[in-house]
């Protein structure tokens, strides 16, 4: 695969992209690549720290390269300030979503929009949806013959909102764990390359069906349901994923799993004050994975090899774009209070899940892969 604005790439490929998000703001990083200066630099330290709450260890980090043949990663290191940045603001990009459009809303500082690497050339590309539904977009960069597409799904499997409300007023959610959502998964042969990812969505309330029975919830408060705890959703949610991935005779492509990018509430929980008001990355050395977010981790990565060993006997190919530990240390990046005006009474008051960015990091990888 090409990036979208390749550097010293040579010829254009081509190649399609096909992005499975679950939301739709991070798309946008894939035209904003970065270059780090020093790629070596960021092989120093190649695995996030396990945290001391849990046992299990983040093993296979430094084992899996995104690009073959090549000493290149760009998962783990520190980020650097880049003077040039910002390359664009709420003004020149239309489409920064509301809730995150954190300058709008107030924002004060600017620093948090100036780590990025060097940014060479962008190619903007052509609008070539099939929908006007903003949830489903195209884009074709016509100098490398490539075409993003990206599809947005709540929970990857078939899912339905139950409870517009629900324990948590976020929703309660039908969860059909075993059948992929279809809005995506009917497209994937159409690709080259398949970038899924999620979530965030696995925290709300959920109701889990399997062979169309309820098998048991998450949060649900319903009586006789009994609650099996959203890692369970969530680890089946992909799992299902990759066997409709590595089901699909026709699909040649390879299949991209981008990690789970964590939040950063401080002082208490989403519902209980907890904010995110630093302006700096961490060090690598003031934070450690630990919690939830080490879970979703790890669950995303068994499930990810597992797919990898059974994808590898009907020769499909996998890779990982393991941006957690990048995305760990960006406590900056997200709205906090600024994705609303200060009157508007909304669920998540103080946001640190979205990005004020596109996802800080996505797209420094770009850089790294070579097809
Ligand atoms: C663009 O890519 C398609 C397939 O992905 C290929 O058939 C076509 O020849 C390419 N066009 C150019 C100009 O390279
Ligand atoms: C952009 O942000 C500025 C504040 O920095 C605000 O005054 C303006 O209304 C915003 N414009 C848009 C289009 O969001
Ligand atoms: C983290 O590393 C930096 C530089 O590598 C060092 O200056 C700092 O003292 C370290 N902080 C801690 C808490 O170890
Ligand atoms: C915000 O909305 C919730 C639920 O709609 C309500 O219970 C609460 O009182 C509202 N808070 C304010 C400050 O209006």
């Amino acid at each position: 695969m090409e990036a979208p604005l390749g550097r010293n790439h040579g010829q254009p490929k081509s190649a399609k992209l096909i992005l499975t998000l679950f939301f739709l703001t991070v798309v946008f990083l894939t035209i904003i690549p970065l270059f780090y200066h020093d790629p070596l630099f960021l092989l120093e330290d190649l695995s996030p720290k396990p945290s001391p709450t849990t046992s299990r260890q983040p093993q296979i980090l430094s084992p899996i390269k995104i690009s073959e043949g090549e000493d290149c990663d760009i998962f783990s290191g520190e980020w650097v300030p880049n003077h040039n940045a910002p390359y664009y603001t709420n003004t020149t990009c239309w489409a920064i979503h509301e809730h995150q459009n954190c300058m709008k809303y107030g924002r004060p500082d600017t620093e948090f929009m100036k780590w990025n690497g060097n940014l060479m050339g962008v190619e903007y590309p052509i609008d070539v949806s099939h929908t006007t539904e903003e949830d489903f977009k195209r884009w074709r960069y016509t100098t490398y013959n490539f075409t993003m597409a990206y599809f947005s799904t709540t929970h990857l499997v078939k899912s339905e909102e139950r409870d517009a409300n629900g324990p948590t007023h976020t929703g309660l959610f039908n969860l059909y764990l075993d059948e992929s959502d279809e809005r995506w998964a009917a497209h994937i042969e159409e690709f080259d390359y398949l970038i899924i990812s999620d979530g965030h969505w696995f925290d709300r309330p959920s109701v889990f069906y399997e062979n169309h029975q309820i098998v048991g919830c998450h949060y649900c408060l319903i009586d006789n349901v009994v609650d099996l705890t959203k890692f369970y959703g969530y680890r089946k949610a992909f799992r299902t994923t990759f066997r409709t991935i590595n089901s699909l005779e026709n699909f040649k492509g390879v299949t991209i799993l981008r990690t789970f990018a964590p939040s950063h509430f401080e002082n208490g929980v989403w519902n209980e004050g907890g904010n995110c008001v630093r302006t700096k990355p961490f060090r690598s050395n003031q934070t450690t994975l630990g919690g939830d977010s080490m879970e979703f981790y790890m669950i995303q990565i068994e499930e990810f090899q597992t797919a990898q060993r059974e994808g590898r006997r009907k020769g499909k190919r996998y890779r990982l774009m393991d941006t957690t530990q990048a995305s760990l240390l960006r406590p900056d990046g997200h709205p906090s209070r600024y994705g609303h005006w200060p009157h508007e009474n909304v669920t998540l008051y103080n946001d640190c899940v979205h990005w004020c960015l596109p996802g800080p990091l996505i797209l420094g990888m770009i850089s790294c892969f070579k097809y």
